[in-house]
């Protein structure tokens, strides 16, 4: 488990990381504007959340872990996601697609947000959101020859990775902060609503993660290692202190993802 302290000087040192070059110019053709835009606009939308909701919910545990720090991390996080909102943005000005201000499946998480208070709920969320970015992003990139949409989607998976790793020991910390009953029923619980968020995300961008190499069995594949590799092994630490890797570098991620090809970073 990282110190807030940690995540904090990681989220500092990551925003110095300037991964694109915006002097490239979209190269996207017309035919994958088609397949990509909707499911990119939706995303775009998705990453400009305020954060507000979240906010709440981080000062209040916060507070009651007596750790000011954590919320310091929240905001820093909170403020990468933005970055990729705003990149995404860029992009789909320098292409002259609109940013849309309503998507269904926005709306959705918006409400279900709303309802959430605690901060187990936000982090279950945020951490099987971040699951299926990791394939949509990697699918994106795989969906496009454009080098600087391409960029856009690299940075976004380096960074994806350790926010990954950032909602993986909170959930942790927070599932084994329950009683053990409350912690055999909502293993079960949790594990469909990290299918079930994977599920409506296939649906509403499937033309996309096949665009970028996937079919549905593929992409449940991927998601079943990801479940793996974060929830499960969030709600069955055994030595929460030592199954925790040391914080590494940035651009080692890059050599971390290759045991799943499709998950590579290149
Ligand atoms: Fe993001
Ligand atoms: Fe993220």
């Amino acid at each position: 488990m990282h110190s807030s302290q940690a995540w904090i000087e990681h989220y500092r040192a990551n925003a110095l990381n300037q991964r694109i070059d915006w002097t490239l110019a979209p190269t996207i053709t017309p035919k994958e504007v088609l397949v990509i835009r909707r499911s990119l606009q939706a995303w775009q939308l998705g990453e400009t959340s305020d954060g507000n909701n979240l906010i709440r919910a981080a000062s209040r545990y916060a507070l009651r872990i007596d750790d000011p720090d954590y919320l310091k991390a929240i905001l820093l996080f909170i403020k990468e996601e933005q970055k990729h909102g705003a990149n995404l943005g860029r992009y789909l000005d320098g292409i002259g697609e609109k940013r849309i201000q309503k998507d269904w499946g926005d709306t959705l998480f918006r409400k279900v947000r709303h309802l959430n208070t605690s901060m187990e709920s936000w982090t279950l969320a945020v951490l099987v959101v971040e699951s299926t970015a990791q394939l949509f992003y990697q699918a994106l990139k795989n969906a496009t020859a454009c080098p600087l949409l391409r960029q856009i989607c690299r940075d976004i998976l380096i960074d994806e990775a350790h926010h990954i790793r950032f909602q993986t020991e909170r959930m942790t910390e927070l599932f084994y902060a329950k009683k053990p009953l409350e912690q055999w029923l909502s293993r079960p619980v949790y594990k469909c609503f990290f299918f079930g968020v994977a599920l409506l995300v296939w649906f509403a961008n499937r033309g996309l993660f096949r665009a970028g190499g996937n079919t549905f069995k593929t992409y449940f594949a991927k998601m079943h290692y990801k479940y793996y590799k974060t929830l499960y092994r969030a709600m069955h630490s055994t030595n929460r202190q030592a199954a925790k890797p040391a914080m590494k570098p940035i651009e080692e991620i890059q050599l971390q993802m290759p045991t799943v090809p499709s998950l590579r970073v290149d």
